[in-house]
């Protein structure tokens, strides 16, 4: 029987347990599913294409049909290459829709036998984005439930130098105690 491979492609940046439970549900109707983080040369990332490669490659070691990629250019060539057959998205509230809409029917006039299968996160992440995680990240509010540990540790060490400075300090005085 033929497999049905999926590309879940975004930014990723960072991973979100939004994004988490989305792969999961993924994993389980799509015999192969592959999260591809665009490398978009007009934005200018909080985290390196490298890094949310590596984040993502962790959180998904456990799905055994999940694998990470890294891709340029339009979705369809990248999904055509993977010889995927759906691109997976996620829907959080009805503001999402539109947007969403626009690029199914884009992909679809791009290469019509593309399908794009929506899938609601759970509804505990349906306020959830990575562009809000930043933001409170930022400006020093809890994230923590939103994301992975490492991810909320990540984050801490990228937006305050002294706390990871703070962390290695007390990591070598362990290991030298
Ligand atoms: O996580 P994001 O930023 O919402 O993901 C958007 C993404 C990567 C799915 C979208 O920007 C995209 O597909 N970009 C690749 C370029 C492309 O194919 N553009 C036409 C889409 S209709």
């Amino acid at each position: 029987m033929k497999k049905v491979i999926a590309i879940y492609p975004g930014s990723f940046d960072p991973p979100t347990n939004g994004h988490l439970d989305l792969i999961e549900r993924g994993s389980h109707i799509f015999d192969e599913l592959v999260v591809a983080i665009l490398r978009n040369a007009e934005k200018t990332p909080l985290f390196s294409v490298g890094e949310r490669r590596r984040m993502l490659e962790d959180l998904t070691a456990d799905f055994k049909n999940v694998r990470v990629d890294v891709f340029d250019g339009l979705t369809v060539e990248y999904a055509a290459r993977s010889k995927a057959s759906a691109v997976l998205r996620g829907i959080r509230a009805l503001s999402d829709y539109e947007y969403e809409l626009q690029m199914a029917m884009m992909n679809r006039k791009l290469r019509p036998d593309l399908e794009t299968v929506f899938m609601m996160p759970a509804e505990q992440y349906s306020y959830l984005s990575s562009r809000l995680v930043r933001e409170v990240a930022r400006l020093g509010g809890d994230i923590s439930g939103l994301v992975p540990e490492m991810v909320e540790q990540r984050l801490k060490e990228k937006l305050d130098p002294a706390y990871k400075l703070a962390n290695r300090k007390g990591k070598i005085i362990k290991a030298g105690k």
